[in-house]
Order: structure tokens, then sequence, then C-alpha cells
């Protein structure tokens, strides 16, 4: 654990401490004793040890939750406290940001700087948001006849599981908690395998701002015949958000039929890219950079499929390769990093079997390919890839890599572009750069995905929704729409005949 004794490091004393499981306002061992340990991906060295939640944790949890949504404090609460409650939590996170980011990126291994002024930021700034629509939910009034006085009521759905994956482990904690607890919801949140440790100082400041016991609930532990699988099937939660790949998200749906649980997903993508050659080529290079090697490619938005007018192809390709020659890649700890490790071993793996697949399928590797040597060699990293040449149906174009590898497809008509960007499972996202205003709306209202970009790319505001179309998931979550996911609209009928 050598990286605990580094200087200057705000949460050396706070891995140190037991790792437990937050049930009904209390932190405690899983009922089975068992622990599993966390890594941190730089060094591939255990950070801490964590509590291995399962079905029977799950239980006393949902019980919890259950006692809270229906008769504890949290169903009388009035709404403008619950706002103050999630103010407050967004201000303590925001008093501790630097904490929190040096926390994320030891579990996570993603540059400091993109945990501190990306995830920690947006993560505060999705509490405040959400802090704001708890006084602003509204049932409505109807004229059905003069017998009867009809209105709606937009009530919470109750008790929510919320399975979140390892990319962004305290933002997505943040989609899921902020509009499921701003509409009257309680939760059990169980955080990735992979990275637990956010979630647990999130839940500590949870109780510490005076959340009552058992609207938040925190499992740590594993998906699969465990702690995910118990949430997914358990007959007393209402609804489950998942963020996720897609076939864990089927295995979820499946399960959910037992009481026909609502059910949301955000799953994988495979966005196109589209560069055209009357895009301003410097700010689209940068945003082919940001689209694919952000977040070491884990990002289920990446422009993995980067499509490029045939007639500036070379031009572009050289301005890409100098600039990603440069990036530096390392510790995340280093505030000069700027591509870090993946998450695991697994994650290495499933990324040089792809890299091997784009050879074999006769793609032509233009940069990376590797494992970095030397210094990197003990951690989990990949060297940023590009293949060009890449043709839309192989595999490197069709499946979610979740790396640093970058497919380029030339391409040399709008037409032929429109047609492959679409020729795809996925549909979370894609992104257009050009001048031509008529094209870019064109283009924006063609891709079947839920989220596009102009002359931009991963731009996000708690504001604005995010979501699938096609294999990407459903339901959208931020802005107003995700208030749709964690409430029920209920018609009132009164009768005033005489
Ligand atoms: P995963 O989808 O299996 O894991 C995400 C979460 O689901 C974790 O909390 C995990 O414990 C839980 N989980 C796993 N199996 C479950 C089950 N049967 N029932 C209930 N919960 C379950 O993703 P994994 O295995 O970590 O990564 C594999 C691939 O998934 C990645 O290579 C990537 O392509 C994709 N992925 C996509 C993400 C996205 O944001 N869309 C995020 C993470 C992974
Ligand atoms: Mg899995």
């Amino acid at each position: 654990m050598a990286v605990v004794q580094q200087q200057g490091l705000l949460c050396s004393e706070w891995l140190k401490k037991p790792k437990k499981l937050l049930i009904d306002g209390n932190w405690v061992d899983a009922e089975s004793g068992k622990t599993f340990e966390t890594y941190n991906p730089a060094t591939d060295e255990v950070l801490t040890k964590v509590a291995e939640g399962s079905k029977a944790d799950v239980d006393k949890a949902v019980r919890a939750a259950r006692k809270a949504f229906e008769s504890g404090p949290w169903s009388k609460m009035a709404t403008h406290e619950r706002a103050r409650l999630l103010y407050r939590l967004a201000d303590e996170i925001e008093k501790r940001a630097d904490e929190f980011a040096q926390i994320e990126t030891l579990d996570n291994g993603k540059p400091i700087k993109e945990s501190r002024w990306v995830d920690v930021v947006q993560v505060v700034e999705t509490f405040r948001y959400y802090a704001g629509w708890c006084t602003k939910l509204e049932g409505e009034t109807t004229n059905v006849n003069s017998n009867f006085f009809t209105y709606t009521l937009r009530e919470p759905i109750g008790v929510i599981g919320q399975i979140i994956p390892w990319n962004f482990p305290l933002l997505m904690a943040a989609w899921k908690l902020g509009p499921a607890l701003a509409c009257g919801n309680t939760v059990i949140l169980k955080p990735a395998e992979q990275t637990p440790l956010t979630a647990i100082r999130l839940g500590e400041l949870i109780m510490e701002v005076g959340f009552p016991a058992g609207v938040v609930n925190i499992i740590t532990g594993f998906g699969a015949n465990s702690a995910g699988e118990a949430i997914s099937n358990h007959m007393d939660i209402d609804k489950v958000a998942f963020t996720g790949e897609d076939k864990t998200g089927k295995e979820i749906v499946k399960a959910s039929t037992g009481n026909l649980k609502r059910v949301s997903l955000e799953l994988g993508g495979k966005a196109p890219n589209i560069v055209f050659a009357d895009a301003d080529l410097d700010a689209a290079v940068k945003g082919a950079i940001t689209g694919i090697f952000f977040n070491q490619g884990q990002v289920c938005c990446a422009g993995s499929r980067l499509f490029i007018e045939n007639s500036v192809h070379d031009e572009f390709m050289t301005k890409l390769t100098e600039r990603v020659g440069k990036m530096r890649q390392g510790n995340g700890m280093d505030e000069k990093t700027q591509i870090g490790p993946q998450i695991s071993k697994e994650q290495v793996e499933r990324i040089m079997h792809y890299v091997g697949e784009g050879k074999k399928d006769g793609a032509k590797l233009v940069c990376g390919g590797e494992r970095p040597q030397g210094e990197l060699a003990k951690g989990y990293f990949v060297q940023p890839t590009i293949f060009d040449g890449v043709n839309n149906d192989m595999k490197i174009a069709q499946e979610e890599i979740f790396g640093p590898v970058l497919s380029v497809i030339p391409f040399n008509t709008m037409e032929e572009v429109a047609e492959q960007a679409n020729k795809i499972q996925f549909g979370l996202s894609g992104a257009v750069w050009t001048r031509d205003l008529k094209r870019a709306h064109k283009l924006a209202s063609h891709i079947k995905a839920g989220t596009i970009w102009i002359n931009c790319f991963n731009v996000f505001d708690p504001q604005m929704p995010f979501g699938g179309y096609k294999m990407s998931g459903y339901g959208r979550e931020l802005g107003k729409h995700s208030i749709e996911l964690y409430t029920n609209i209920k018609s009132v009928w009164v009768n005033l005949a005489d």
C-alpha cells in the first residue's frame, strides 16, 4: 500500500478505516463477514478491503428502505426540507472536492485533473440541479366535465435499486441518487466492485448532512449471483436503474419480471464522430481525441467510429497522430497525466483482444496497439491506439471496446456516411463537424442516437437529457426527463354530481 504513504494525500487516514455497508443509517459488516479488495489500476496495488454485500444484506437494506419510504420521516418531510438536504450534500462534497478527486483517481485510475474538474464538479452541479426539482414537482387539474373534479398526483415510485458501473463511479451515483431522492424515493445503491470507494465516502456525507436512516442504503459487492442480482430480482424493489454493459442490461430486464418492476437502462455505444472537409479541422482533431481518449476510452458515448471525408483524410490523420503521439500517459495522480490506466486486467485483455481482431481484419494500425513497458508495465495501461482504413462492418467498428482504440473510417459522400452512421446496434450519441448548418441539422435529425454534438464532443450538463436509442437502452437521465423515471402519475376522480 505504498500509495497510502504519499505526501499530500487527503484520504490516507480514511483509506485505512474499515469499509462497510450502509444499511438503515448504520455502517455494518456483510452478513457473511466477507470482504473484497479494491485495487489501484495504476500500480496493481491493493488500496483497501471492502465489505462484500450479498442477498441477505440487500434484503436488510430493502426492509430499511421500505420502512423509510412508507412510514419513516422521509415520506412526511416537506419538499423544501428535502431540497435543503440535497443542497447541503452538494456543499459538503464541494468542500471536499480534492479529497473526492483523489479517492476517485486512486480507485479508478483516471487523471486527477479530470476527477477534480470534470467528475466532482458535475457531481456537485447534479445534486444542486435536482435539489431545485424537489419543490417543482406538480400534478395537474383537468376539466373532464362538470360532474367531476379531476386531477393528477405525481408520486414517488417507492424503493429503487440502482446498479452503477466503474467508469464514472461518483458521477453515476449522483445521476442516479439526485433525481430519485428529489422525487421522494428511497434507494439501495450498488457501486461497481472495481470502484466502491467514492460511493462509501458519499454515504458518509449523506448521513452527516442529515438524511434520515434508510433513505439511502449502499451495498458494495458484485453483480451476477450476488448483490446486483439480488437487487434486480427483488420482489420488494419497485424500480431498477442500471448503467453498464448491454448483456448485463438484458439480464436485469429478465430478472425484473418477477414483480414487473420498472427498469431504466443506460447501456453501451459506438458513436459515429463525423468530420466533413469544410470543418475547422484543428477543432475536429481535438474533438476526435476527446471523443475516444477521454477517461481512457471507457465512456459509453465515446466517439469510437471516426468518419473522415476522404479529401481531408491525410491532412487530418497527420494532425491527429502528431497530437496523440504527444499525449502523456501515466499514473492518474500525476497532475501532468493526460491518459491513465484502464480499470482492470480484464478490461486490458478485452482491449488487446480487439486490437488483435482489428489487425486480423486488415485494418491499418497507425499508432499504439501495445501495452507500455518500463515504469507503467505493472499498471493496467494500454497505449492510445488508432486503426485507419477501417470498414464499418469490422468487429472493431461494430462492438463496444471500451478502451482507447479508435477506428477511422474514410468516406466520400454525405449519403454514404449518413447510412453507415446508423448501421450499428447502438444509439447513444453521435457528432458532426462541419461549417454547413443545413448538413449539420439534417444529420442531427437523421442519426438514431440520444445525444448529437455539433462541432463539439462530450459536453454535458445536468439540464440536458442523456440516454439511448436502440440497444443503448431506454429512459432518459438528467434534465426534467429523469423525473419521469422516478415518479408515477395517479388520476383522481371526484364525483360532484348531485
Ligand atoms: P457490467 O455491466 O457487468 O457491470 C456494471 C454493474 O452491473 C456493476 O455494478 C456490476 O456489479 C453489475 N452487474 C454485473 N452483472 C450483473 C447482474 N447479472 N445483475 C445485476 N448486476 C450486475 O460491466 P463490466 O462487466 O464491468 O464491463 C464489461 C463491459 O461493459 C465493458 O467492457 C463495457 O463495454 C461495458 N460497460 C459499459 C458501461 C457504460 O457506461 N455503458 C459502463 C461499464 C461497462
Ligand atoms: Mg459484467
